[in-house]
């Protein structure tokens, strides 16, 4: 007999059954019937709240004897006080499922809201800021009885709409926290990409490097989960063929489609973990405003150079599976640069308002955040406050 073999010992997931097509966004009053639910909560934010997809749905549902009712006091980058008031119009209305409308924000608050509706907890309480924090507040989380939950994203990127978290603001402290458990990904995703054609083309372009970075992250991740490897690879196909179609023309239906396979790839992959693009994106967003996706395609390029020595291999053989002129860790940077200028994506962070003073406060909350121990080389806070000062200024020399 030979030394044991090394073989993974990990739980692997994967989430949420898909309905996808043209015009499926029809086929929700059924999808209630199906999950028995009488009277949802519509979930979403107030931009989209006014727009007629939404009509349509609370008109459609409605004239099929539905109860359904509107919570949209939701914010971009959410925070505690958007899912504690849905929570009360949820139990106000005597809801029994949620759908959750919208970008990452909404697909988030919808979802919390289904979890926070069972609990005994406040929500302060159960949020955490790490994962090692899980274990301790999984005694006090209660993952029966949850009420069902459709997911119907107008973006196509966050991957929210397939996930098993929700990453909301903690307003005392300012930082990202994250609600999260298996029991929290939605029974249904209702993937539509005619709802997407409205969305502007910056919009289209940061949520798009948004699913990019789940594939991309994913597939770096140093977690085995070989089957997310895979659907991974495809989701950075689909982004390459059609994340520039999308943004230069927004009614290019192919492309959206293609795009919002690609969020169901990334949202699919991401079960797998993360890493630094992410650590390092969470505190932009939840100091400064900026928006997920388009951090994550500024502080890219920054990390797989960072990562390099530990993933060149990988990213030579996604090189390939690309088909990019060169198989190597190099191509697949320079490909970065090109896609990101193509949407006139800044290359530094400086293009976002960040400067170096704000490096300080910055550097920590990325170590401690929850997808910093996913990077697949260890990242600290000088490393961190390191890759900080390389995307400010435009170094791609790590
Ligand atoms: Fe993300």
């Amino acid at each position: 007999m030979s030394d044991k073999p090394d073989i993974p010992h990990a739980d692997w997931a994967f989430p949420t059954g898909i309905r996808f097509g043209l015009g499926r966004v029809r086929e929700l009053p059924e999808l209630c019937r199906e999950l028995g639910v009488a009277k949802p909560l519509l979930v979403t934010d107030s931009g989209i709240a006014a727009l007629p997809m939404t009509a349509a749905i609370l008109n459609s549902c409605q004239a099929d004897g539905l109860g359904i009712a509107l919570f949209s006091d939701v914010q971009p980058n959410p925070v505690e006080r958007n899912v504690i008031d849905g929570v009360s119009a949820y139990q106000a209305g005597g809801h029994d499922g949620v759908i959750a409308l919208g970008g990452g924000s909404s697909l988030d608050v919808g979802k919390a809201v289904a979890l926070m509706a069972v609990q005994k907890y406040p929500l302060r309480e159960l949020t955490i800021a790490s994962f090692q924090d899980f274990s301790e507040i999984q005694s006090k989380l209660v993952t029966h009885g949850l009420p069902p939950v459709i997911t119907v994203p107008t973006t196509s990127g966050t991957g929210s709409e397939l996930g098993r978290a929700s990453a909301i603001i903690d307003e005392q402290s300012q930082t990202k926290k994250g609600l999260f458990h298996p029991v929290m990904m939605p029974q249904i995703c209702l993937a539509d990409p005619e709802l997407t054609l409205s969305l502007p083309p910056a919009v289209t372009a940061a949520v798009g490097f948004d699913a990019l970075s789940h594939s991309l992250e994913a597939y770096c991740c140093a977690f085995p989960h070989p089957f997310a490897d895979g659907v991974a690879l495809q989701g950075m196909a689909l982004v390459n063929g059609a994340l520039v179609a999308a943004y230069r023309d927004g009614s290019d239906l192919g492309a959206r489609a293609r795009m919002m396979m690609a969020s169901l790839a990334g949202g699919t992959a991401f079960q797998k973990g993360v890493g630094a693009v992410h650590a390092l994106s969470h505190p932009l967003s939840s100091r400064h405003g900026i928006h997920h996706g388009l951090a994550n395609a500024v502080l890219m390029p920054y990390v797989l150079a960072f990562n390099m020595p530990v993933i060149e291999a990988k990213l030579a053989a996604l090189a390939r599976y690309l088909d990019l002129a060169a198989p190597s860790g190099q191509a697949i940077i320079d490909w970065l640069v090109d896609l990101r200028a193509e949407c006139d994506i800044p290359h530094r962070l400086a293009g976002l308002g960040i400067a170096e003073t704000d490096i300080d406060t910055l550097a920590p909350l990325a170590a401690a955040d929850i997808t910093a121990v996913e990077n697949p080389v260890a990242v600290d806070e000088d490393d961190m406050a390191a890759l900080y000062r390389a995307a400010l200024a435009g170094d791609l020399s790590h």
